[in-house]
């Protein structure tokens, strides 16, 4: 670990770029730019180093977790839609043994019954679901709280 400061992966999945504008009355008008500013602001005060990444696409977001091996000690994700069906972010972060926490700006057990299944919940720590951005901000301070790694 460099600088002796633990180093956290925030990934964020298909469609999340349109925060902001995208369904505003389910996901709020905070846009991404502006939450990676607060997570930031965050990780600082709790000294710890953040890296946030976006992409619309699995492979990058399954390459991304496999280069956090060795240099990242947490990941919060939040896979959007890949949350529901994707088998291969499942078995990526089942794989790199880092610890995970899964996110949702919306309560996914509170809306369409497909949305009511993550395929990636039993593969990370917990799962934080329906507090808007500040579901992010919980699962930072989880991963502060894990000191095994
Ligand atoms: C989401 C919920 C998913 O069902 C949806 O596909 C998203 C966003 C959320 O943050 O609430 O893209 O992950």
């Amino acid at each position: 670990m460099d600088s002796g400061k633990k180093s956290f992966l925030v990934l964020h999945g298909p469609n999340l770029n349109l925060l902001g504008s995208r369904e505003i009355e389910i996901y709020g008008n905070l846009s991404l730019e502006e939450l990676n500013g607060l997570l930031h602001t965050e990780a600082e005060r709790l000294g710890v180093k953040l890296e946030c990444y976006q992409s619309n696409s699995e492979g990058d977001l399954l390459d991304h977790i496999h280069g956090a091996v060795g240099k990242n000690q947490g990941i919060i994700i939040n896979p959007g839609a890949f949350t529901h069906y994707s088998i291969a972010l499942r078995d990526a972060l089942a794989g790199v043994n880092i610890p995970a926490v899964e996110v949702h700006l919306s309560n996914i057990y509170a809306r369409e019954e497909f949305r009511r299944r993550s395929v990636i919940a039993p593969v990370v720590r917990g799962q934080i679901s329906g507090f808007g951005p500040q579901s992010y901000f919980l699962a930072l301070r989880a991963l502060c709280e894990i000191d095994e790694e």
